[in-house]
């Protein structure tokens, strides 16, 4: 059966191994974590209680972990990206009470007691974000490597009513690399979702 990439990227997202868009989020309940409340905490630990994609998370954790490797890591959302680990490349992006913020330069601990939001909790169920859906409709990825962090970027700015611009969308947006190439695709859709 021969399927067009904008079929199979579709058909990805749809399903449980996407990675635009995991169907359910995989947050282990607080009793199951090792280092939930309750459970003995190592020396130097620090509780950390996050709001986490519409899920109350407590974890004890090392004040040295970044929100990057706690989610990947610890808490299995792998759909957060680590490209280059050192704030250049914008693959990490998550919200943190809704700013983007790039999670390789947070620390686990900075985020405690705040609203977090990585690209699994950006669909309702099946449904995907407006940005999610323009992503896929405008060819807005290739490798789909930088796509989680361009899609909470671009939900972001959107939100907070950034340029509209092809140029202001890319200043905007210039935080977020994409080694594909997909730059024009990409601005394509948030202008698509701006109208
Ligand atoms: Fe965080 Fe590259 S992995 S900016
Ligand atoms: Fe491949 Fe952006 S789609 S790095």
């Amino acid at each position: 059966m021969t399927l067009s990439r904008r079929g199979f990227f579709g058909r990805t997202a749809a399903s449980a191994g996407s990675m635009l868009v995991p169907a359910t989020p995989v947050v282990p309940a607080a009793p199951a974590d090792s280092h939930a409340a309750g459970a003995a905490r190592a020396p130097g630990e620090v509780t950390v209680v996050l709001r986490l994609n519409g899920k109350t998370t407590r974890l004890t954790v090392d004040p040295r972990v970044t929100l990057l490797d706690l989610l990947r890591e610890r808490l299995r959302l792998t759909g957060t990206k680590k490209g280059c680990d050192r704030g250049q490349c914008g693959a990490c992006t998550v919200h943190v009470d809704g700013r983007r913020v790039l999670a390789c330069l947070t620390l686990a601990a900075a985020a405690h007691d705040r609203t977090v939001t990585t690209i699994e909790g950006m669909s309702d169920g099946d449904r995907l974000h407006p940005v999610q859906r323009a992503f896929i409709d405008c060819d807005g990825l290739q490798c789909g490597f930088c796509t989680p962090g361009q899609v909470m970027s671009a939900a972001a700015l959107l939100r907070e009513g950034r340029p509209r611009t092809d140029e202001g969308i890319r200043e905007a947006m210039s935080g977020n690399i994409c080694r594909c190439g997909a730059y024009p695709n990409i601005v394509d859709a948030i202008k698509k979702v701006a109208r």
